[in-house]
């Protein structure tokens, strides 16, 4: 079942090109520029009058979530807010049928996501799942579903089902924009061409796989590792934290790189590692300054950066290229470094990648 590879993690890590491509042209065609949302079902004619977004999701889920929130504002102009399901719903959310709530899971059984659109459902919103499980409950109780086309993800530590994730929320933003009479054709189109690109990005950053090894032995070692990123790579770097912390029990934060000054900067000392996400449109120029800073605490490092950025690969203690993409993908090609490397420090950690204690790949209570 894992062919040539030694772990369900890595097998999934590397059928990304392929599920993001399958997602991708499940929901879209190239030619004409066109997008085809077939399970959104009553949502469909809804969204047009929809005056506010909230997504919700847990753990990676959650991560992918708060990258669609970036989108939908940039797309759609509407209002639109990220929250863990969790918290969500246990407040008192202040909802009602103008307002979408997107429920992120890649199971589509999560507890504390269903839960939470119980919550939402009596408020009277307007519910679209994205899911990478057919038929199962969040696609019962919302009124249209979005499905990532990840095959079957056997890995406790969720990857495919990130980005997967991530593209169909573009894809979804796009489609709200649409609705709302913000998405030109020619937009479309370009949207379109950008994402057609990005399978092949991502098969490049996996044939770095050799230079991520040589980092992964560097930090294996390191007791705490602070992630950080701004924008569309901060839900990078709380990602990037989880991989690692799940299946290599290191300790490692995520982090928004502009709270550095208010309270982490205090932990940096040379014996505790920091992975900047810093590529080409990732708010690169203030994260050079964030990256001089914890140098200049003597803290060590890697940054994450585009192809051929010489002033940060010299900058840099150590750096993890990925190809140029658009920049609204830019979230997609940087998260595939973290995700090797949580993988290879693991294994040289001796942890059991695909099993991590104390996790369950579903979680169904609370
Ligand atoms: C992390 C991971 C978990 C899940 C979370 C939500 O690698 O797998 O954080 O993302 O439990 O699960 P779903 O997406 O099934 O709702």
């Amino acid at each position: 079942l894992k062919g040539q590879y030694p772990h369900f993690m890595l097998k999934e890590i590397h059928e990304q090109p392929e599920a993001i491509a399958d997602t991708i042209w499940s929901l879209a065609t190239l030619d004409p520029p066109a997008l085809y949302f077939d399970d959104l079902g009553p949502a469909a004619d809804r969204l047009a009058d929809i005056e506010r977004v909230v997504l919700i999701g847990m753990g990676t889920s959650l991560h992918a979530a708060m990258v669609g929130q970036r989108y939908i504002e940039a797309f759609a102009g509407i209002p639109a807010d990220a929250d863990n399901a969790s918290e969500f719903r246990y407040r008192e959310p202040v909802l009602d049928d103008r307002t979408l709530v997107i429920s992120v899971s890649q199971s589509g059984e999560t507890v504390d996501v269903l839960e939470a659109m119980a919550v939402a459902r009596q408020a009277g919103a307007l519910q679209v799942t994205v899911c990478n499980t057919a038929g199962a409950q969040t696609t019962r109780v919302a009124d249209g579903t979005v499905y990532t086309r990840a095959g079957l993800e056997r890995g406790v530590a969720s990857t495919k089902c990130f980005t997967t994730a991530v593209v169909a929320l573009y894809l979804l933003a796009l489609r709200i924009a649409q609705a709302k009479g913000r998405l030109s054709d020619r937009e479309l189109a370009l949207h379109l061409h950008d994402l057609a690109q990005l399978p092949r990005a991502v098969s490049e950053v996996l044939r770095q796989q050799d230079l991520v090894r040589k980092r992964a032995v560097s930090l294996a070692a390191a007791q705490h590792v602070l992630f950080l990123g701004r924008g569309l790579a901060f839900p990078v770097a709380m990602e990037g934290a989880l991989k690692l912390k799940e299946v290599s029990y290191i300790h490692a934060e995520g982090y928004a790189a502009g709270e550095m000054k208010h309270g982490p900067i205090a932990l940096i000392e040379p014996s505790f590692p920091t992975v900047a996400i810093a590529t080409r449109h990732a708010l690169r120029t203030k994260m050079i300054s964030n990256i001089e800073q914890i140098q200049a605490r003597g803290g060590p490092v890697t940054g994450v950066v585009t192809e051929g950025d010489a002033e940060l690969t010299a900058l840099c203690d150590a750096v993890l290229t990925v190809p140029a993409v658009s920049s609204w993908l830019e979230p997609v090609a940087a998260v595939i470094p973290l995700q090797l490397l949580a993988y290879d420090v693991a294994v040289h950690r001796g942890c059991d990648v695909d099993q991590p204690r104390n996790l369950a790949k579903t979680v169904t209570v609370e």
